[in-house]
């Protein structure tokens, strides 16, 4: 413990989605309310956590080597507690209690609320604890909330999947989906508008899927349009979208409402149909093509970014030519690309086509070259036009500087007085580079 504070300080190493980062930001939440405080650096904590991710094998090891890290450290402390929750947890349930022996609680997804209860027991001796989540639970709603900014924030709209894509995990870790009730939805998100954020992000493995699980009187639009007409909201964002679920309807409703921002991240995963059918898609690359245009046509600026995996089984050299030139044809703003990795329990790792781990590198590389050449020379495309900013805070890169997004989620770096941060700029823009834009305020309206 600090010199300088008398509480208990946790440290939390957050890995995988928008969804752990959302979880992450209750468990701190929780956290405070037993009154920790947040440890500065891993050494100074007597609470460890791990939230972990398994989408892919890296995922895993990046903690099972982290944990292998602190074996020694819990051993000279037998006060310290370590800890895994999340989606690794989940998968590997008591299986990380036989590997790793030393650590003193592995839990579920969806479990945070238990936290104040499992670190009590833990502490009068009742370690290890494991416990793993159940569907029907519902305990995730009605926590608090540690918020990493006063400006933009997460806001989770549905918990889980359906999709059972033949090469993800994530419905088996995280459940069935579940749509919050928008009444507890709009409750919170005017609560945020009251307290002064500007910007929501509505979180979702597939926030088009909204509503599904609640009956045909709720939907994806209805929520937008809703969230759009709230006074104190400036900007609407939305992550992930499934293509296979976008419909024409909710490209003309995102058209008509001003606050929602011209982003859509609508992974393609692979531009070839033999290859969406086998990991049960649900669309063809035709299909996906049509749904961009319709974007195209009636969002002109829309920034378009995906997820590609390579080297899924059974993947041939013209298929994976098809992924690069459906990356050229759609000239993607950005993309999240993966080598395919088997996870246990899912229908592609039982495929006996799997690709050599050397040709699923080959590909990446190519791909991720291909990428950066396009998301630099897309950058370089707004060089000279107005962007509307949402000013975050202090650049990280120079702290003389101020950073914020485009509407198309561009990272944009400017001169300007600290007073704006918190407010819409019009930046000109000047430069593009891979990581962003650079620009010069031009209607600095000081609040
Ligand atoms: N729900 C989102 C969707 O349907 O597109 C994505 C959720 S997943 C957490 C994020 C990305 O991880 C996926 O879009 C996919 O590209 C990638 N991914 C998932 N499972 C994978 C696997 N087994 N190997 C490689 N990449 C994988
Ligand atoms: Fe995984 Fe597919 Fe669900 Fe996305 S839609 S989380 S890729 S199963
Ligand atoms: Fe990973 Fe779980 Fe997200 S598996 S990608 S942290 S939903």
């Amino acid at each position: 413990m600090s010199a300088l504070t008398l509480k208990e300080q946790y440290y939390i190493q957050t890995y995988g989605c928008q969804m752990n980062v959302s979880d992450t930001e209750v468990i701190e939440a929780v956290l405070d309310q037993m009154n920790f405080a947040k440890a500065p650096t891993i050494e100074e904590a007597s609470l460890i956590l791990f939230n972990t991710c398994c989408v892919r094998e890296n995922a895993d090891l990046k903690v099972y080597g982290k944990l292998g890290e602190l074996k020694e450290k819990k051993r000279k402390n037998r006060d310290l507690i370590l800890g895994v929750v999340g989606c690794l947890s989940q998968k590997d349930g008591k299986k990380f209690l036989e590997r790793f022996p030393y650590v003193d609680l592995v839990l579920g997804t969806y479990k945070q609320g238990r936290l104040p209860y499992l670190i009590q027991e833990i502490r009068s001796g009742k370690g290890p604890i494991l416990e793993l989540s159940n569907r029907k639970d519902r305990e995730e709603e009605g926590l608090p909330v540690k918020r990493r900014s006063e400006i933009f924030t997460f806001v989770p709209i549905s918990y889980g999947c359906d999709q059972f894509c033949t090469f993800c995990i994530v419905p088996f870790v995280r459940g069935k989906q579940r749509s919050r009730h928008p009444k507890s939805l709009m409750r919170e998100i005017q609560n945020l508008a009251e307290d002064g954020f500007k910007e929501i992000t509505l979180l979702g493995q597939n926030v088009n899927t909204y509503g599904f699980d609640l009956g045909p009187e709720y939907s994806f639009s209805e929520l937008l349009a809703l969230i759009n007409s709230l006074d104190k909201i400036d900007r609407i964002r939305f992550i992930t979208s499934h293509p296979k679920y976008f419909s024409l309807e909710l490209v003309e409703k995102i058209a008509s409402l001003d606050k929602v921002c011209e982003h859509f991240h609508l992974p393609l995963q692979s531009g070839d149909d033999e290859i969406l059918k086998k990991m049960r898609r649900g669309y063809t690359y035709e299909d996906y093509k049509k749904l961009v245009c319709k974007i195209r046509t009636l969002i002109p600026s829309a920034s378009i970014t995906t997820d590609l995996i390579v080297g899924f089984p059974g993947e041939t050299e013209e298929q994976f030519q098809k992924t690069l030139t459906a990356y050229r044809e759609i000239q993607f703003d950005q993309a999240f690309m993966f080598a395919y990795s088997p996870r246990e329990g899912t229908k592609a790792a039982k495929f006996e086509d799997q690709v050599p781990e050397s040709v699923k590198k080959e590909r990446l590389q190519l791909l991720i070259e291909l990428s950066n050449q396009m998301v630099e020379k897309k950058n370089k495309e707004y060089v000279g036009s107005i962007q509307e900013v949402l000013v975050e805070g202090p650049s990280k890169k120079n702290i003389n500087r101020l950073t914020g997004r485009t509407r198309t989620n561009r990272i944009s770096v400017f001169d300007g007085n600290p007073k704006i941060i918190g407010t819409l700029q019009k930046v000109h823009i000047k430069n593009g580079y891979s990581w962003g834009l650079e620009g010069n305020v031009i209607s600095s309206s000081i609040p």
